[in-house]
C-alpha cells in the first residue's frame, strides 16, 4: 500500500514528511519522495527504493518550506523508478495519490492530445494535469480541484499543493483512505494515524468525496459541488511508540508474540468473564439475530480464512446456512441474496476495496451487514450496520498474524451469540465454550513456547522447493493459511488442501522429501487425517506433523510440533500459530523483506 503524509504550518516541512514516512514504511513501499513549498516555488525530491535514498538526495539538495506532502509508493502502473514516483506534477499543481485511477488512459489520450507531454507511466500524473487544465479555464485551485476529481474514475486519496500557494494545501478521498490532524497553527493529513500521532491525537476521517482545503490556521471541509460539510474529529489513541518493534527482529515477530494478549483483550470486550456468557445482546438486537435464515461471509486473502472457519462455527452451533465467498468474485457475480440474510464482512484494514463493494452491494439489496474489522473508523467500519472491533492494534507487518487470530475470536464468539439467539445453545454449554475461549491466552504462550523448535525444523525444511499443508475440519483454512503466511513471505511455492482431497489429484505432487505439513488435532478427524498422512507418507513425502503428543506413536519418521490439548473449537486459533512461526524462520532464513514481502500490491 502506498502512504501519504502532508504539513502546513510553521515548521520547516522536509523533517516531518521524512519521519511521517518512515512511520508509513510498514505499508511496503518501492520509491518515495516529497515536495515543498516556499515562497511561491515548489521544489521535489523523489527516489526509488528505500527511504535512505530519497534523505541522502535531500541531504545534498535540502528542499526547505512550510508546507510539504510526501508519498511511500508501491509501484502499480509503470516500473520503480525515479520518474514513476510521486509527487508528480504539471507546471503549477503537485499530487501524491494512493489508489487507482481506472480511467486513466482515456484522461490520458485526451489531455496528449491537448499537448500534454507526460513524464511517467502511472495512472498518477493525469491528476495534476486535468487540474492545471481547469486553473488555466480561469478556476481558483480549490474550484479546479473539485472539477477534476469529478472527472476521475476508481479509488484516490490526494494531496495536492499549488505553485504560488505557500498556505494551501487540499485533501481528497473517494474509496481510498484520508486523515486530516488537526494541530495549533498547523495541519496534517496523511493515509493512517500512524505518522500523526507525534503531533496531534485531534483526526478528522474523511469521506468519499470530501475535499478539505488545510491552511495553517484552518481547516475547511466542502463535498464536490462546494457545499460545507461538517465532520466529527476524532481522538486517536494510536500508540506513538508503534513504529518500535525492539526486543523483536521484526514487527512480524512482534505480532505473533503480542497474541495471547490482544486475543485476552478481544475476549475482554466480547465476552462476561465471571459468568462466562457472551456480552454480544446489543449486536443481537441491533441485527435481529433471531430472525437470521442465512449468513454470507466475504472477505479476501487470510480474512477469507477467518470465514472460512467461522463457517464450521456457524453451522454446527447456530445450524445456519453459511455461504464464504472471496470479495473479488462475490462483488462481480452479483449473487442473488435470501431475505432476512446477513452478510458478513470481514477486513484488518477495513479499506479493502473489493470487500467494501461487497458490502456495498449488499446494503442496496437490502441486507443488514456486520464487519468485522481492526481499524476503527475506517471505511467499511463506517459503513457496516454493527461492527465488532478486533483489538489486534496497528498490525505493521504486511503479513496478517495477530488480526487473524483476532478475527477468529470475533467470530466464534459471533456463532455462539447466534446460536443463543435461535435458542440453540444451553446455558450449561455456553458456559463450556466460554471457558474454552478464556483459557486461549494462556494456551497460545503454552504453543508460542515451541519457538525454537519450529526454529530448529525451519533450518532444516529452508530449501525446499516447494510445500503442501493439509488439514481437515476447521483446519482446513488454517491449512490454507500457513500455505499463504509461507508463500508470501518466503516466495516458496505452497498449496493447502482439505486432507480428504489429497486423492483427488494433489497426491501426484508428492515426492521424495517433499514438506507435507499436516494438520491432527485430536478430534473425530484424528483417524482420518492419520490415513491421509500414511498415503503422503508411502510416496516419500517428508511429513511435519502438528499435533498433541501420541500415546502410541503409529509413525516415528516424522518431524512433530508437540501442541497442547485442546477441543476442536479453539484448534483453529491455536494451530496456526506454528505455522506463522515456520513461515516466519523459513523466510528470516532465506534473507527475504519478512515486513515488507515483494510485490504486495495496493488494495
Ligand atoms: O485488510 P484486509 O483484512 O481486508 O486485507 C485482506 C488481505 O489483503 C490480507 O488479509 C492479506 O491476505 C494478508 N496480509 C496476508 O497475510
Amino acid at each position: 500500500m502506498c502512504g501519504i503524509i502532508g504539513v502546513i504550518g510553521e515548521r520547516n516541512a522536509t523533517p516531518i514528511l521524512l519521519e511521517g514516512l518512515k512511520r508509513l514504511e510498514y505499508r511496503g513501499y518501492d520509491s518515495a519522495g516529497v515536495a515543498v513549498g516556499f515562497q511561491g516555488h515548489v521544489n521535489t525530491c523523489r527516489a526509488r527504493g528505500k527511504l535512505v535514498y530519497l534523505e541522502e538526495r535531500l541531504q545534498q539538495t535540502p528542499v526547505l518550506g512550510y508546507v510539504g506532502i510526501g508519498h511511500t509508493r508501491w509501484a502499480t502502473h509503470g516500473p520503480p523508478t525515479e520518474e514513476n514516483a510521486h509527487p508528480h506534477n504539471s507546471l503549477n499543481v503537485f499530487v501524491v495519490h494512493n489508489g487507482i485511477i481506472e480511467n486513466h488512459q482515456e484522461l490520458r489520450a485526451q489531455l496528449m492530445a491537448q499537448g500534454v507531454v507526460f513524464k511517467s507511466e502511472t495512472d498518477t500524473e493525469v491528476i495534476p494535469f486535468l487540474i492545471e487544465q481547469q486553473l488555466t479555464l480561469g478556476a481558483d485551485p480549490i474550484l479546479a480541484v473539485r472539477l477534476a476529481i469529478g472527472q476521475l474514475k476508481g479509488a484516490f486519496a490526494l494531496g495536492i499543493l499549488f505553485r504560488g500557494e505557500d498556505d494551501l494545501l487540499i485533501a481528497v478521498r473517494r474509496g481510498s483512505p484520508l486523515i486530516l490532524g488537526l494541530g495549533e497553527g498547523e495541519n496534517f493529513i496523511a493515509s493512517d494515524a500512524t505518522p500523526l500521532v507525534p503531533y496531534t491525537r485531534r483526526m478528522i476521517y474523511l469521506h468519499d468525496d470530501d475535499v478539505a482545503v488545510l491552511r495553517k490556521n484552518s481547516v475547511v471541509l466542502t463535498d464536490l459541488s462546494g457545499r460545507e460539510v461538517k465532520r466529527t474529529e476524532k481522538y486517536s489513541h494510536v500508540s506513538a511508540d508503534l513504529t518500535e518493534k525492539w526486543p523483536y527482529r521484526h514487527f512480524m515477530l512482534k505480532e505473533i508474540f503480542e497474541q495471547p494478549s490482544v486475543v485476552g483483550e478481544t475476549l475482554k470486550g466480547i465476552l462476561h468473564s465471571v459468568n462466562r456468557t457472551v456480552a454480544l445482546e446489543s449486536l443481537v438486537t441491533e441485527l435481529a439475530l433471531s430472525q437470521v435464515q442465512a449468513v454470507y461471509i466475504v472477505a479476501c486473502g487470510t480474512s477469507w480464512h477467518a470465514g472460512m472457519v467461522a463457517r464450521y462455527w456457524l453451522e454446527s452451533l447456530a445450524q445456519i446456512p453459511v455461504s464464504v465467498d472471496i470479495a473479488s468474485e462475490f462483488r462481480y457475480r452479483e449473487p442473488p441474496l435470501l431475505p432476512n440474510s446477513l452478510l458478513i464482512v470481514i477486513s484488518q484494514s477495513g479499506e479493502t476495496a473489493d470487500t467494501l463493494a461487497a458490502l456495498r452491494y449488499a446494503k442496496l439489496a437490502g441486507q443488514k451487514v456486520l464487519g468485522i474489522i481492526n481499524v476503527p473508523e475506517s471505511s467499511i467500519a463506517r459503513e457496516s450496520d454493527a461492527v465488532m472491533y478486533t483489538q489486534a492494534g496497528p498490525e505493521i507487518g504486511v503479513a496478517s498474524t495477530k488480526a487473524f487470530t483476532t478475527q477468529l475470536i470475533a467470530l466464534a464468539c459471533f456463532s455462539l451469540a447466534l446460536a443463543k439467539a435461535r435458542s440453540l445453545l444451553e446455558p450449561q454449554i455456553e458456559v463450556d465454550y466460554v471457558g474454552q475461549l478464556l483459557s486461549l491466552p494462556a494456551l497460545m504462550e503454552q504453543v508460542l513456547v515451541l519457538d525454537e523448535a519450529i526454529l530448529t525444523l525451519a533450518r532444516s525444511l529452508q530449501y525446499a522447493k516447494g510445500f503442501l499443508f493439509f488439514g481437515r475440519g476447521s483446519c482446513f483454512p488454517i491449512a490454507l493459511e500457513g500455505a499463504l503466511k509461507l508463500k508470501e513471505i518466503s516466495y516458496i511455492h505452497a498449496e493447502g488442501y482439505a486432507a480428504g482431497e489429497m486423492k483427488h489429484g494433489p497426491i501426484a505432487l508428492i515426492e521424495k522429501d517433499l514438506p507435507v505439513v499436516v494438520l491432527a488435532p485430536r478430534d473425530f478427524l484424528f483417524e482420518k487425517v492419520m490415513s491421509n498422512m500414511e498415503e503422503a507418507r508411502a510416496r516419500g513425502g517428508r511429513l511435519v506433523v502438528l499435533t498433541p503428543v501420541l500415546e502410541e506413536n503409529s509413525i516415528v519418521d516424522r518431524d512433530q510440533i508437540a501442541m497442547v490439548a485442546c477441543s476442536s473449537f479453539v484448534a483453529p486459533i491455536l494451530y496456526v500459530l506454528p505455522l506463522q512461526l515456520l513461515a516466519y524462520h523459513i523466510a528470516v532464513l532465506k534473507g527475504t523483506d519478512v515486513d515488507q514481502p515483494r510485490n504486495r500490491s495496493p488494495k
